[in-house]
């Protein structure tokens, strides 16, 4: 089977609920039609219930009426959630007023919803901008105990079985954190590792990335791609990860082999790590629109529930998958 089957296959036996905060939106509510045909969750859609049937009609949705459907402007649980959203910012000065503000917004009450137990994850992004949908997410769902950084990883499969694991390739960041440090750089490869094994299900082989293999080229941005190496196999000695090296010696082993002799990652990386998110998020979409590779994702990596951010290029099928996709990270969590 595979692996977009066996995610969606996986998904089903988990019956968990995902809140959808753009409940409004054309291809989401399509999304949510599937995947309450297939059975794959739960859906909460968050919108004013007369546009959501409106449109479930307009397109033909025969499933929407299986979701639960919550209007963010007369939420039963405001002042509950307000009392929430107080209690998790009061260090950042939040009052009740402002809370009762912010829990109108799609955003934020699905969040909230998530951090009150009310739904196992959320996936957004189809309308609003990454950062739109991160912030309520990094404010008040935060990140796992021991993690700092929240990254964003791509499954690209790329159907050709000499790269990768048999075609498979697993990518960070691509979508959240600017510039890391080379401990924050660290901390990415050891979630995306973590990421191959919970969601690809393969064993990774990290290469961390860089335009210099084993000191040909010198420079201070080298220099962090060393340092968080050092760092990633500290923090994971389980894991094989080497570096830097450039993207030929990481996945052609004639390459590998020439430019990094020995390495056990050099040649078959199937996990890489991007020094930057200008380096990440570019390569990503170069890959996806130019050889014509499917890339699934972002991944979410490293915050305390699966919440996960859409690309707004997305496809219905490119939200189904990540519906898939977040609730078999939300079952990889109990
Ligand atoms: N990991 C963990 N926590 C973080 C991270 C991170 N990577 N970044 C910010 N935070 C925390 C901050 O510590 C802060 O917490 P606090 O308020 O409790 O103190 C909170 O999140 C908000 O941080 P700010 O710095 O105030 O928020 P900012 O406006 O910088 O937003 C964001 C952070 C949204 C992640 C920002 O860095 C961003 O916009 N990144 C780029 C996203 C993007 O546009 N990606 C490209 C498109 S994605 C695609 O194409 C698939």
């Amino acid at each position: 089977m595979k692996l977009l089957e066996q995610i969606r296959e996986n998904a089903k036996k988990q019956g968990k609920t995902i809140v959808l905060p753009e409940g409004t939106e054309e291809r989401t509510l399509q999304a949510a039609d599937q995947v309450l045909a297939e059975g794959i969750a739960k859906i909460i859609l968050l919108g004013k219930p007369e546009d959501i049937h409106a449109l479930a009609e307009k397109h033909g949705l025969k499933n929407i009426n299986k979701a639960t459907i919550i209007d963010p402007e007369n939420h039963p649980k405001k002042e509950e959630y307000a009392d929430l959203l107080v209690e998790i910012r009061k260090n950042k000065g939040m009052t009740k007023e402002q809370a009762l503000k912010l829990v109108v917004d799609p955003l934020y009450l699905g969040t909230l919803m998530i951090k009150n137990g009310d739904a196992d994850g959320e996936v957004a992004g189809a309308r609003n901008a990454t950062g739109d949908v991160l912030r309520p997410a990094l404010q008040i769902v935060k990140t796992l105990p021991g993690i700092s950084v929240v990254s964003g990883a791509f499954l690209l499969l790329t159907n050709k079985p000499e790269y990768g694991e048999n075609g498979l390739i697993v990518c960070a960041d691509c979508a959240v954190l600017p510039n890391p440090t080379a401990e924050e750089l660290a901390q990415i490869a050891v979630a995306t590792a973590g990421t191959a094994r919970a969601i690809a299900k393969i064993e990774p082989r990290v290469a961390m990335l860089s335009f210099s293999t084993k000191g040909s080229a010198k420079n201070e941005i080298v220099d962090k791609v060393i340092k968080a190496t050092e760092l990633a196999k500290q923090m994971a000695p389980d894991v094989m990860i080497d570096g830097e090296m450039q993207a030929d010696a990481a996945l052609v082993p004639s390459v590998g082999n020439s430019k990094a002799p020995g390495s056990p990652v050099a040649g078959k990386a199937n996990v890489l790590i991007f020094p930057s998110l200008e380096v990440g998020n570019i390569s990503y979409k170069l890959v996806q629109r130019i050889a014509g590779i499917e890339a699934v994702g972002p991944v979410l990596q490293g915050m305390a529930a699966p919440i996960n951010d859409l690309s707004r290029g997305c496809s219905v099928s490119d939200i189904v998958n990540l519906i898939a996709i977040t609730v078999n990270q939300a079952a990889a969590r109990k």
